[in-house]
């Protein structure tokens, strides 16, 4: 069922555990990121950022081909569909397509106007039950255009988007998007926890769930952290798994050319990634 990420991640918060949001890029994607949840009984999140949706013809063939999706499949865990880092004009579009939650990342924005967006989007998001992650500091790295400096997210900024009545809140805490250097400071439990003193229950985010250690992801959640995004893990086993399988020349015995034999491994090894990662996060038999 879509749903808004709102109750899954007050559950996490209770129940110190964390929902993974996994982003997708086409329908293979979508269906191994459904399958790994409904076998691992997990909540999920399906992020979506602009280019993903631009890349699947736009935001509405996305939500009917996941709306759709979970009906054929008999998908039964609690399943979010979240536009991913959205600019302002991206989440009135993702809120008309039938999004069930969006991301407004105004973290490029001076506070003030990162305020003020962010609180018409609580108001408009409220009216329709759809959920919203606001952004304060930035996330390094680059992710699909969207580029940060990773510094660190100012608590008492923190604290006046949370007031804002925002679902969820991902500070900067010193991570990355993509893979992380060798020379990685590792993430700032300092500003999470003083994050975290200032917004109470409010469910924290972590963007860059790629390469993070497992110790460091799990000190996080029990600092507040509820919801995991993982994007580039899951795009570095398909691709493993792809290269693999071509190169052992599998394409070209057989109908090894044939795109349902050709994507399927990188399609199992999603499901894989997605079931690990879920089990890291614990919230395996959650739904
Ligand atoms: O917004 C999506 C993520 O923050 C994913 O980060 O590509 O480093 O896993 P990642
Ligand atoms: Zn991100």
């Amino acid at each position: 069922m879509l749903v808004s990420a709102k109750e899954m991640l007050e559950k996490a918060v209770e129940g110190h555990y964390a929902v993974g949001q996994f982003n997708i890029n086409n329908l293979e994607w979508t269906r191994s990121a459904l399958l790994a949840a409904e076998e691992a009984k997990s909540p999920i999140i399906l992020g979506v950022s602009e280019g993903a949706g631009k890349w699947m013809t736009g935001f509405k063939t996305v939500s009917a081909m996941v709306q759709a999706m979970i009906e054929e499949l008999n998908i039964t865990v609690p399943v979010a569909l979240h536009l991913d880092h959205g600019t302002y004009e991206g989440c009135y579009k993702c809120i008309e397509a039938g999004f069930s939650s969006i991301m407004f990342d105004g973290s490029h924005y001076p506070i003030e106007e990162n305020i003020e967006k962010t609180r018409e989007l609580v108001k408009v998001c409220n009216e329709k039950g759809i959920s919203l992650e606001a952004e304060v500091g930035s996330i390094g790295g680059e992710e699909d255009g969207v580029v940060g400096m990773g510094e660190c997210a100012d608590p008492k900024e923190c604290k006046m988007i949370a007031d804002l009545g925002v679902t969820m809140l991902a500070a900067g805490i010193g991570n990355i998007h993509g893979k992380y250097p060798a020379n990685w400071q590792g993430l700032s439990f300092e500003t999470l926890d003083a994050v975290q003193q200032l917004t109470g229950k409010l469910p924290l985010v972590l963007h860059g769930g790629t390469g993070i250690p497992d110790d460091m992801i799990k000190k996080a959640i029990s600092l507040g952290v509820a919801k995991i995004n993982v994007n580039t893990e899951c795009q570095l086993s398909f691709a493993e798994a792809t290269r693999k399988y071509i190169e052992a020349g599998k394409d070209l015995e057989g109908k090894g050319y044939d795109p349902r034999k050709l994507l399927k491994p990188g399609a199992d090894a999603i499901i894989e990634t997605v079931k690990e990662k879920m089990e890291l996060f614990g919230s395996v038999g959650k739904a």
